[in-house]
């Protein structure tokens, strides 16, 4: 068996601590899956953690995502390639359940992960693929302290809980691919293909991601508001369909005037985003507050020149943060209409500067450089076609 190995990290709110109160953002599903695990656990109270990591199938990449534990420490900033893993594989095509009984007889602690479920103390494990319109979308992991816990008859007490978190877990993806979806048919219908290609919005979204993870750790950020904020990063100029083709596809610089016309499309992104939260019912979509501030905050400056608000420093959300640099790094790095590719050490001194004049947070590029191997590696990945 090969568990899904992973750093470890602070996120291990227990489940006493769950309450009703609204969870802070980045946190909605994961305190919805505690409020679960607590309900489980009046039923079943030797199940000690559940988690669940997201399948991405175009990197094949398995993602620690949410999780709940009732004692010790959580895991997550953690991602594997499902095919290196041979009984995950098996359980997804397959679609059936994996039971150990006991995890130190199963295990070696060879990975980061092994070393981690022996030293909290899990001893027996049950887990199942999540599926979604038949396709697979992940994996829900059971662990227990106790030996062999998992017997025919606490499987199951769980069977109900499992659909009930594939439901959860499927309905929320779907609001966002709904979401993602209906941006993408907006944009075919305005044009937009002809200023920005879709490869720079893969890029950035996938930039924003890199530069994420890496702060991860320094900034306590969860798994799940990084998946967020990689999925709604393609959103932050979607108020461009606002703004008229004379100036949208003007070959030549703006003048000022044009500009203040073209720096409403952050406004009008923002009602844009504002309709669709309403529309989709989506009031409580976790983090809509993140796609707001994507879309809101990403032409923001630290030292206050930037628009529309002006706003300074932190009061300037990370998620916006993150977004402007990666927008401007994939802006400098790739080709536009009017202006050639910059390198990649050209691209990265102009960031520096930018961070030198106050204006870009420092961690973001500083993040940037120190992947600079993956950063290239997503450029070359995600060419214009
Ligand atoms: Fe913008
Ligand atoms: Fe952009």
């Amino acid at each position: 068996m090969t568990p899904l190995p992973g750093p470890i990290d602070s996120d291990g709110i227990s489940v006493a601590e769950a309450g009703s109160e609204a969870p802070p953002v980045g946190q909605a599903l994961n305190h919805r899956l505690r409020q679960l695990h607590q309900q489980l656990m009046e039923l079943t109270p030797d199940v000690d953690r559940m988690a669940v990591a997201l399948y991405d199938p175009e990197v094949d990449l398995l993602k620690t995502f949410v999780s709940s534990t009732r004692t010790g420490e959580a895991i997550s900033g953690y991602e594997f390639h499902l095919s290196k893993s041979q009984s995950l594989s098996h359980l997804a095509k397959s679609r059936s359940v994996r039971v150990l009984d006991n995890i130190p007889a199963a295990v070696e602690a060879n990975t980061k992960h092994s070393a981690w479920l022996l030293k909290e103390g899990y001893r027996s494990s049950l887990t199942i693929p999540l599926f979604d319109k038949g396709s697979f979308i992940g994996l829900l992991f059971f662990d227990s302290l106790k030996r062999a816990a998992f017997t025919e008859s606490v499987q199951r007490k769980l069977s109900l809980i499992a659909s009930m978190i594939n439901m959860l877990i499927s309905s929320e993806l779907n609001l966002v691919y709904s979401i993602r979806a209906s941006v993408q048919v907006a944009r075919e219908f305005a044009n937009l293909r002809d200023f920005e290609t879709g490869a720079h919005l893969q890029r950035m979204a996938h930039y924003a991601r890199l530069i994420a993870r890496e702060l991860q750790q320094s900034h306590g950020l969860s798994d799940e508001y990084i998946e967020h904020l990689y999925l709604f990063a393609p959103l932050h100029d979607i108020g461009k369909i606002g703004i008229p083709d004379r100036i949208l596809l003007k070959p030549g610089p703006l003048d000022p005037e044009e500009h203040k016309l073209m720096e409403t499309h952050v406004q009008k992104g923002l009602e844009i985003v504002e309709k669709m939260v309403g529309e989709f019912g989506l009031e409580d979509l976790p983090d809509s507050a993140v796609m707001k501030n994507v879309v809101a905050g990403h032409h923001e400056k630290l030292d206050g020149s930037g628009y529309p608000k002006g706003l300074r420093g932190e009061a300037i959300p990370l998620e916006a943060r993150i977004i402007a640099v990666a927008d401007v790094f994939d802006a400098l790095s790739s080709h536009r209409h009017y202006k050639q590719a910059w390198s990649m050490d050209a691209a990265l001194t102009e960031l520096d500067r930018m961070v030198a004049a106050g204006q870009f947070d420092a961690d973001c590029v500083a993040a940037v450089r120190r992947r600079r191997d993956a950063v290239e590696a997503i450029r070359d990945r995600f060419q214009d076609g």
